[in-house]
């Protein structure tokens, strides 16, 4: 089996929490989501939490309407979310699960657990065309029920693996990395394309990046962070040659 290029979404959720610190109108997430584009991002991802707390309703309007690269919409499994979907058709949409009181997304979606809710619940969204990615835990069984209930692509949470990179914990690194390998294995012999998300650094970027079945990764925070001292383009830049050395 041959894969294609590894795809780099640029996540531009914390563009809107900076701009949100002070209620205003700057920094403007869709002016960096144009500038991540003109960078090498091949996709722009945004999560309109239920809260609002970073992207609102207003900026998901203004990049379908500005974007050329394809918009990755995140969104829990609410009513509210799918008809928001519904109403902007995006190219894709990931779902995640919620928790208010969380500060970023802790976990991977129980597919397993909640398979039929999930199946009715991501149908009109299918049908409307958008590519539909579950976000999950690199767990063989969350990746059989994603495929059963005819998922196209699953998202594998990169937590553990990215948090044991920050704490030097390189057992748990290893154990983590070999986890998303064996997931991601499994994911392609059941038919679905695999992407990896959450925590991703310069650091932490190559070993998932080499992996040939993972087709895309979304990176935010880090990015946005590094943005600070070098320039949101150049911070890009260097994630795409980092994600395209490991990929050589
Ligand atoms: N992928 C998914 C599904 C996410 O929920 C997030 C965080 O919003 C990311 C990727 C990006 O994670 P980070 O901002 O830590 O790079």
């Amino acid at each position: 089996m041959t894969y294609g290029k590894l795809r780099l979404g640029v996540n531009i959720d914390h563009v809107a929490t900076v701009r949100n610190a002070r209620g205003g109108a700057v920094p403007d997430p869709v002016r960096a989501a144009l500038l991540a584009e003109q960078a090498g991002a091949d996709g722009i991802t945004a999560h309109l939490r239920e809260d609002r707390r970073h992207i609102v309703d207003a900026d998901i309007d203004g990049l379908m309407a500005q974007l050329k690269a394809p918009l990755n919409f995140e969104m829990a499994a609410t009513a509210e979310m799918q008809s928001i979907a519904l109403r902007h058709q995006p190219h894709a949409v990931c779902i995640v699960p919620e928790k208010r009181e969380e500060r970023t997304t802790e976990g991977g979606l129980d597919v397993a657990g909640h398979e039929s809710q999930l199946a009715s619940y991501i149908r009109p969204l299918a049908d409307a065309g958008c590519r539909v990615s579950l976000f999950i835990a690199a767990d063989q069984q969350q990746v059989a029920a994603a495929a059963r209930i005819g998922a196209p692509v699953i998202e594998l949470h990169a937590g553990a693996y990215a948090d044991a990179w920050a704490q030097e914990r390189w057992d748990v690194r290893d154990s983590e990395l070999a986890r998303i390998t064996d997931t991601a294995a499994y994911a392609t012999t059941l038919g679905l394309e695999v992407h990896v998300g959450h925590g991703l650094t310069y650091d932490s970027v190559g070993p998932v990046a080499a992996l040939p079945q993972v087709m895309e990764l979304n990176i935010g925070h880090f990015l946005i962070g590094e943005a600070i001292f070098r320039g949101l383009g150049p911070a890009i830049a260097e994630m795409r040659r980092l994600m395209d050395a490991a990929r050589a």
